[in-house]
């Protein structure tokens, strides 16, 4: 069997608003294996987000554990440090938004290489221009943003997420600012990668077609996965 790389017991996020307690995410229990490709599907509010959020440690729960790669990052109400946290979002963690959160004034390799500007890890550096060829970039490097279509720009985030070869990519609504056919275009290149490369996907989406590109599709209701 392979690695367990993300592992929650009753993971819950509760959003007090005064009077009203909103349950956004509502006892969730949920593996993840390395290699795995896992797309979470549900209607508005369902709290796919908020349960990204917080499997990617970019988000604290109410209560409930997580472990991540073996380390456990909140138990028994005990979260790790900031500075903890930080470092296993940058190692472990590649994020890719439905805002695709480029810089305007950088070129795209500038973008692609943009994790290194704020840490110098580049020892597991992915090869740049490889990494662009596999993406379908190799001749959009020295472009501004502006002059990309919507797909070539989440390309380069996925490139950008990827750079620093991280164990877990995850990607919220990827192509919820894209047409069909470069939604189709994204949803494929995730599979491709989660196939050839082996990459470990965890997928947000609405889009049914993109949801099925991945091995497992679980569904959130009211914060709970049904
Ligand atoms: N910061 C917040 N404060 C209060 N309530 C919040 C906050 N963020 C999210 N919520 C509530 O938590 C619930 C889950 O929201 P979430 O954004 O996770 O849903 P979602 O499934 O991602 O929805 P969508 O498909 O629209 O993106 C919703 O009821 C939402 O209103
Ligand atoms: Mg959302």
């Amino acid at each position: 069997m392979s690695q367990v790389l993300i592992q929650t017991h009753g993971l819950s996020k509760v959003y007090d608003r005064g009077s009203e307690q909103i349950v956004a995410v509502d006892k969730v229990d949920f593996e993840l294996r390395a290699g795995d490709f896992v797309s979470f599907v549900g209607p508005s509010g369902s709290g796919k987000t908020t349960l990204l959020h917080l499997l990617g440690c970019l988000d604290t729960p109410s209560s409930g554990d997580l472990n991540v790669a073996g380390t456990p990052i909140f138990q028994n109400g005990k979260s790790l440090s900031e500075r903890q946290l930080t470092g296993i979002r940058r190692d472990l963690f590649g994020y890719v938004f439905q805002k695709f959160y480029l810089i305007p004034t950088l070129t795209v390799k500038e973008n692609i290489l943009l994790p290194f500007a704020f840490h110098k890890r580049a020892e597991n550096a992915l090869d740049v221009l490889e990494l662009a060829q596999r993406l379908g970039l190799s001749h959009r490097l020295t472009h501004l943003p502006k002059e990309l279509s919507g797909g070539e720009m989440q390309r380069v985030a996925i490139a950008r997420a990827m750079i620093n070869q991280p164990k877990i990519i995850l990607a919220d609504e990827p192509t919820g600012n894209l047409d069909s056919k470069r939604s189709t275009e994204i949803a494929d290149i995730l599979a491709d990668l989660n196939k050839s490369a082996g990459l470990t996907i965890i997928l947000v989406t609405h889009n049914p077609q993109l949801a099925a590109k991945a091995g497992r599709i679980i569904e959130l209701r009211d914060g709970r996965i049904v």
